[in-house]
């Protein structure tokens, strides 16, 4: 029997195992030990696949349903949805369980033991609306991961985890304000980090506060798709109403949903096409709402959002970057500056602003009590984040920690103390 840690992410997921040293995170692609939370289902019943190869399949034939992003699903009512890819019929959690269930399979095949105990990361609070939220949530990934085969399941916080993994490589004792910025959430922690932190459980003298907000590099994606593709579709265009002469704006929810992974799916149900169809009608910018309706029956929403997510991450080592958009239109690109990005994404730095004064006020310390940042997590590399966080805490020291799976490793570590 063997033990595990998995950070099941909105973007990314990894597993770490028991090995004779410690814990180790498992390769789970060529030369990968993370893999895109991404499933592929062909329409014509062929097999599902997963992470890279399912992002890779989908943009190159297009003839199946991508899922990305399912974590954001698990706290709202949309969960209990379904989707199809030609006849086959998918439920969220049981996607969900193909990815949990990879991760196992991986790490059982590399260690040729079962796993049967397991640490699953949860953010500090799930993506969605209303009170129940996390309990959900919980309660929902409990399910899968009990369908998966795990015996005993323990969670623990995404940023604690982060600490965790971070406590390992520090030599003196330091008051540590761990910033984990993912796909679909920030967490925030203040933590005791104590380089020989005795292997006890229960840290809670240690742990001075715990926030989270739902924001994540998605909401960032879906900003530079606003600005920077969504406008040749007719975001923010003008429409004449049938009746009378009075000018509007299409409304934005339709273009904000197609930008946004988790949603795109529904932003095809034919009652959206049908809206589309009728904002083409009143349309005052027709060619732009013609390309609107092409997206949506090509079904290029996943691939419009992949090519801004790849000129975000561009966007955060140089000023300017084109965006080829040749696969909806030959010859459509468009050209974004990170100065336009940055000024796109205010209104979320302000509430990443307000999460910092939370949690070091919930922490009841001063900013120059905080010794450390420790940035960690895919969009903690962003340059407005990062002069945002380092800002607040001038005199802290700002660390680089593994930002792609620091959480992985840290719950593989919290799960060597609870199942030991
Ligand atoms: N160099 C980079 N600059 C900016 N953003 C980046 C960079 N590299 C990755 N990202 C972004 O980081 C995010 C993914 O980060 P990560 O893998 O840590 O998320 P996750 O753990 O899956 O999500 P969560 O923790 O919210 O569930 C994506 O939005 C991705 O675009
Ligand atoms: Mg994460």
């Amino acid at each position: 029997m063997s033990i595990c840690g998995i950070d099941f992410g909105t973007s990314n997921s990894a597993i770490s195992v028991k090995s004779g040293k410690g814990f180790e995170l498992i390769e789970l692609e060529q030369g990968n030990k993370t893999t895109p939370s991404a499933l592929y289902y062909p329409f014509d019943g062929g097999e599902m696949l997963l992470g890279h190869a399912a992002i890779d399949e989908y943009v190159t034939y297009g003839e199946g349903r991508l899922l990305r992003g399912l974590k954001s699903l698990l706290g709202s009512a949309t969960y209990d949805l379904q989707t199809r890819a030609g006849r086959k019929i998918i439920k969220f959690d049981e996607a969900i369980g193909h990815l949990v269930s990879y991760l196992k399979n991986s790490a059982q095949t590399v260690t040729g033991n079962d796993i049967e105990s397991v640490v699953l990361g949860r953010p500090v609070q799930f993506v969605g609306s209303g009170e129940a939220i996390n309990e959900t949530a919980l309660a929902r990934l409990t399910l899968v991961a009990q369908e998966a085969g795990f015996k005993h399941i323990e969670f623990q916080y995404e940023p604690i985890a982060a600490a965790l993994s971070y406590e390992n490589t520090i030599e003196k004792e330091q008051i540590v304000l761990v910033v984990d910025i993912g796909g679909g959430t920030s967490d925030f922690s203040v933590i005791r980090c104590r380089p020989n932190a005795d292997k006890s459980l229960d840290r809670k003298d240690d742990v001075l506060a715990n926030w989270g907000v739902r924001i994540g590099g998605t909401n960032l994606d879906v900003q530079l798709n606003l600005i920077s593709v969504m406008g040749l579709l007719g975001y923010e265009s003008k429409l004449k109403s049938d009746f009378g002469n009075v000018i509007t704006e299409v409304p934005p929810s339709l273009f904000i949903d197609l930008a946004t992974w988790h949603k795109i799916i529904f932003a095809y149900e034919p009652k959206n096409v049908r809206l589309a169809e009728d904002l083409l009608r009143q349309s005052l910018d027709k060619p732009l709402l013609k390309r609107l309706l092409e997206v949506m029956q090509e079904r290029l929403a996943h691939q419009i959002c992949a090519t801004v997510e790849a000129a975000k991450i561009e966007l955060s080592n140089t000023d300017e970057k084109t965006l080829d958009l040749g696969f909806i239109e030959t010859g459509l690109n468009s050209t974004v500056t990170r100065q336009a990005f940055e000024t796109s994404v205010e209104t979320l730095m302000d509430r990443i602003l307000q999460a910092l004064n939370e949690v070091t006020n919930a922490a009841n310390i001063s900013a120059n009590q905080i010794d450390t940042i420790m940035l960690t997590g895919g969009a903690s590399n962003t340059p407005v984040l990062i002069k945002t966080v380092s800002d607040v805490f001038p005199n802290a020291n700002l660390v680089k920690h593994r930002s792609m799976d620091a959480v992985a490793q840290g719950l593989g570590i919290h799960a060597g103390r609870v199942f030991g």
